[in-house]
């Protein structure tokens, strides 16, 4: 199997270097190629994604990526111009984020109840469309429109992709997060597909809610959500929340999924490149390593996703969360209990 590797920018590189150390402990088969994209290539060539990278990229089985985003970048260049473009070239309309408060894990409200849940980000479409623009731009008139765009095919599809999920789940419970009392076009098609989709699944309980009261319940009552089904934008402030309930940002993983499996899928930690924090080797790989796990799961290979969980509940029920050790130290934490018996012990 080939994956492509695209350790980015920032903390990209060194988290992703952790998450590599871990795949070849439990993959060795698992060929991985890398590829420079990011604030280097674009300061030294212009290039943010070139045709022929692109086309190289659909050739793998599957991509690893850390992180884009650089203070020396114009906002947006990267971020649009790579990482995006790869989610919109290769269809990754299924933007998977799971959040799990672990064993030992402390978050940060004073009970710690079980959180177990998967937000299913929509991954194409809504706000992050890019249809808009600046009107009489540098005048005092200026009019700036960034238009959510939103289809029946788009909707649908990751709408039933939540379902299936919420259907093989315990709790079998789906929560469609939205703003329908204002954004009243792109809710009513939203609503409808999901009551629609629901027919077909008698056996998943749905519920609705206003974004701006999830963002509350999250804080307050996360156990109460088993699988969230939302728009793009919603999405990416509800996972960076749900993050940091369950432990913080440097746990939280995501895979990027073309469910139709036409193209690769790309999985990567939810964070950025933190810049506040790159080159000082105090980064938390968990999050780039739990990517690998779900990367392991697409690939058909349950059983080492779960060897990898394994390692990280391991790791997470045992460090010393105050002084966990710096970004290689928990890489080869984690690498090493791939392969030992305690690893293997706690996916029991
Ligand atoms: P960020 O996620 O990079 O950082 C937010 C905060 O979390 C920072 O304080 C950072 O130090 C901390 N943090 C992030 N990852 C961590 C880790 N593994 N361990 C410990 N602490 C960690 O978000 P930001 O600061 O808003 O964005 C920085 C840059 O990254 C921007 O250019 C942004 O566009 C980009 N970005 C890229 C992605 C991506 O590539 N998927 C995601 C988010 C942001
Ligand atoms: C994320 C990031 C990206 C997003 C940015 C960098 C384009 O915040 O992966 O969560 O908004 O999707
Ligand atoms: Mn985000």
């Amino acid at each position: 199997m080939r994956l492509a590797v695209v350790p980015g920018d920032g903390i990209g590189p060194e988290v992703v270097n952790e998450a590599l150390k871990v795949l070849s402990e439990v993959a060795p088969q698992i060929e991985p190629t890398q590829y420079d994209l990011g604030a280097a290539r674009w300061h030294s060539t212009g290039e943010l994604l070139p045709e022929s990278v692109l086309t190289e990229l659909r050739e793998h089985d599957a991509i690893l990526l850390g992180a884009v985003g650089d203070p020396s970048v114009p906002s947006g260049i990267l971020e649009r111009g790579l990482l995006l473009r790869l989610r919109f070239e290769l269809d990754h309309h299924v933007n998977l984020r799971p959040a799990r408060l672990y064993p030992g894990v402390r978050g940060p409200l004073s009970a710690q109840p079980e959180v177990d849940l998967v937000v299913v980000r929509e991954g194409t479409e809504g706000p992050y469309a890019g249809t808009g623009g600046l009107l009489r731009k540098d005048t005092p008139q200026e009019i700036a429109t960034e238009v959510s765009v939103n289809t029946a095919f788009g909707v649908e599809r990751v709408v039933r992709d939540a379902f299936a999920r919420a259907s093989n789940r315990p709790r079998r419970h789906l929560t469609l997060v939205h703003k329908t009392n204002v954004l009243t076009h792109a809710g009513s098609l939203w609503s409808r597909v999901v009551e629609e989709v629901s027919l077909e699944h008698p056996e998943v309980a749905v519920d609705y809610q206003h974004v701006d009261s999830t963002t509350i319940h999250l804080v307050t009552d996360p156990s109460r959500y088993d699988v969230i089904v939302t728009d793009n934008l919603f999405g990416d402030i509800l996972t960076d929340l749900a993050a940091a309930v369950t432990g913080g940002i440097g746990l939280a993983a995501s895979g990027n999924l073309d469910v139709s499996r036409a193209n690769p899928s790309m999985f990567e930690p939810v964070h950025g490149s933190a810049p506040d924090i790159a080159g000082k080797g105090i980064a938390d790989p968990t999050a780039a390593v739990l990517s690998v796990a779900l990367l392991l799961d697409h690939l058909g290979e349950p059983e080492l996703a779960r060897r990898v969980e394994a390692a990280v509940a391991f790791d997470l029920a045992t460090r010393d969360h105050q002084n966990p050790g710096g970004t290689s130290a928990v890489g080869d934490r984690l690498a090493a209990l791939v392969s030992s018996a305690a690893g293997t012990r706690t996916s029991a």
